[in-house]
């Protein structure tokens, strides 16, 4: 979703904020522009892709020691040049066909929720909108507020805005001066190594080769950036010194190796992925969710929480949401705890019974998702202070939040459609299980010895599975040529089937629905045609002989079943059935392995259709608005 770079130096500042651009494309864009201080505000925006900003920026040799940039994910406007960020603010009267230079730029990630009756107040007052965005409004207000000073007009302006948002601001009259603020959408400030230049941007990502002296802004702050000096005032504007921590990121970007696309890559990074999230897990122990502290303290301690909680309730999105949902047959089957899965943008806004004894669970490969924030904080407003996130940004928002934490070691993860950031979570939320269980007293030695053995073989046993692209590839020719599918799994399997068919709309575009097999013939049967592929997720379980009848149901009806069999299941090729056979039986461990031929399967049917495999249209990496 939106991102931000900001700079404040004493060199060409432009090839930076365009590469940090390049770096946040992963959180997926519509639209990007860049605006300098030379002489005057200049400004270059396209719906084109970064690397054509950057083309347009050297072509028009723009240069300036003080600018901002942004990509844009449309949310009030369509994603037209007119609605690209920066935006500029002329003064009451003048807009961009007047005379006057423009006075303010810029950038800003979030939804203003009072934009309506701010817009009307400044159009009263002469200002002139040239945009559909929320954003505008916020360009003109900071201008309303000018009188000398970028700093405190940034600070009045702040105050009247209700909703999330992260800016950063530039003025023709302070050539030196960049101003940010953020409150609900995240923004990190970096200090210049040689004390000559001062940045903001969404994540450390972006400012990857530039510093990794990082401070994390915190809700209501806003900063005052020049190129030796930079100044932080919290959210009632007092003067606050936050941590500068050393971050290492990494871009990531110059890595695709011998893979066609990052989601090829990254599907293919699972053993390295599992193998390093597992890395030193010698025996299950409440401290491996210790929390890592909010302010470089000490964390709270997982082994007095998991002793005094008797139900987890677990808030997620999207991808993140099914992992939670696979996660719920295990809390309940092994540690025989009650579980509770919700999607955090309906759990923040609906009516619940809260418990305190609740160990609140957020899951999410950002760390950054609005909603899941969101519902975390409605967690804890209902007493809930027990709380952990499976995350796998460790100097993300999320984990600063949450008392606890295992963070996932998957790496930064740049195709929009998840993959090895589902299977690390699946990782945590197996061993959160058996941390639970033990702390509850039932995992005896035995089974820990056991399913710490099945998870060490985890890395072997998906490379293992990734051989199996090849027959992926010839099923995907099929699914290439269709508009629908239909996704069947049961028990710990229905989850990895609503993933399975996430991935596949995802990155095809083909209307794909999950279903758990036993509602089939509660509505969509009636779907089954020879023109609706059904893939059935079939490991060797308890529930395989009522899967298999659910199987015959649609092969009477002409349904064409793409079956994923253990090993050892007795289901095999013929008339209408195509069967891939899983290279083992991984019992519980099962959805982290069987996910992987669906992930492939996405992939491939997508580069067989052509589309954008790694940004696929409207949909975004990193979801900070809700
Ligand atoms: C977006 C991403 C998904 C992700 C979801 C939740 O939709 O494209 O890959 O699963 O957000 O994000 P989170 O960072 O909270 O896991």
């Amino acid at each position: 979703m939106c991102g931000i770079v900001g700079a404040a130096s004493s060199r060409n500042i432009v090839p930076v904020l365009v590469q940090g651009l390049q770096r946040l494309e992963y959180r997926g864009y519509d639209s990007c522009g860049v605006a300098v201080h030379a002489g005057g505000l200049t400004r270059t925006r396209t719906t084109s892709r970064v690397a054509d900003l950057l083309t347009q920026v050297h072509d028009d040799q723009v240069e300036g020691l003080t600018g901002i940039a942004h990509t844009r994910w449309a949310t009030h406007g369509a994603p037209v040049v007119h609605n690209a960020h920066p935006h500029f603010s002329y003064g009451p009267g003048e807009g961009p066909d007047s005379t006057k230079p423009p006075r303010v730029a810029l950038v800003h990630n979030g939804i203003i929720e009072n934009h309506e009756a701010l817009r009307a107040s400044l159009q009263a007052r002469g200002y002139v909108f040239s945009s559909q965005t929320d954003t505008e409004v916020i360009a003109h207000l900071i201008d309303s507020h000018y009188d000398g000073d970028l700093f405190e007009a940034v600070k009045a302006s702040v105050k009247q805005l209700h909703g999330a948002y992260a800016i950063a601001a530039i003025c023709r009259d302070e050539p030196h001066r960049v101003i940010g603020a953020r409150a609900g959408s995240p923004l990190i400030l970096g200090v210049g190594a040689d004390g000559t230049e001062n940045f903001l941007a969404s994540d450390a990502m972006a400012l990857a080769g530039v510093t990794d002296q990082i401070v994390y802004l915190e809700e209501g702050d806003v900063v005052d950036l020049q190129p030796g000096k930079y100044w932080i005032v919290d959210r009632a504007h007092k003067p606050v010194a936050r941590t500068v921590r050393t971050v290492q990121a990494h871009s990531g970007a110059a890595e695709l190796g011998p893979y066609r696309h990052y989601m090829q890559k990254e599907i293919f990074e699972q053993p390295r992925a599992i193998g390093d999230t597992l890395e030193g897990v010698q025996g299950i122990v409440p401290e491996l969710f210790d929390g890592v502290g909010q302010d470089g303290a000490t964390g709270a301690s997982a082994h007095r929480v998991f002793k005094a909680i008797d139900k987890v309730l677990i808030l997620a999105c999207g991808t993140s949401y099914y992992s939670g949902c696979a996660a719920k047959y295990w809390l309940e089957g092994i540690a025989k705890i009650p579980t509770q899965v919700e999607i955090a943008s309906e759990y923040r806004y609906r009516d619940s019974v809260p418990d305190p004894k609740t160990l609140v669970v957020t899951i999410t490969q950002s760390g950054e998702t609005a909603d899941t924030l969101a519902a975390l904080k409605h967690a804890r407003s209902l007493g809930m202070e027990h709380t952990l996130t499976i995350c796998n940004v460790a100097t993300s928002a999320m984990v600063r939040e949450c008392k606890l934490a295992y963070i996932t070691r998957a790496g930064v993860e740049i195709g929009v459609a998840s993959t090895k950031a589902f299977t690390t979570q699946l990782a945590g939320l197996f061993l959160l299980t058996l941390a639970l269980a033990q702390a509850k007293g039932r995992l005896s030695d035995a089974d820990e010895a056991r399913y710490l053995k099945e998870m060490r073989h985890l890395p072997v046993a998906l490379q293992s599975v990734l051989a199996l692209e090849p027959q992926l590839i010839s099923w995907s020719e099929d699914f290439a040529r269709k508009e629908n599918a239909l996704f069947l799994g049961r028990g710990l399997h229905y989850p990895i089937a609503l993933e399975g068919a996430l991935k596949l709309k995802e990155v095809t575009y083909i209307h794909a629905e999950a279903y758990a097999a036993g509602e089939l013939k509660h509505g969509p049967l009636a779907l089954v045609t020879s023109e609706m592929p059904v893939v059935a997720v079939a490991p060797n379980d308890a529930l395989l002989e009522k899967l298999k009848s659910n199987l015959q149901e649609v092969r009477a009806r002409g349904g064409v079943l793409y079956v994923l069999a253990d090993r050892d299941t007795q289901i095999d090729s013929s008339e209408g059935i195509h069967v891939i056979r899983m290279p083992e039986h991984y019992g519980a461990l099962s959805p982290l392995l069987h996910v992987v031929p669906l992930q492939l399967l996405a992939y491939h049917t997508a580069c067989a259709r052509g589309t954008d495999v790694d940004k696929p249209r409207n949909l975004a990496k990193s979801v900070t608005v809700e």
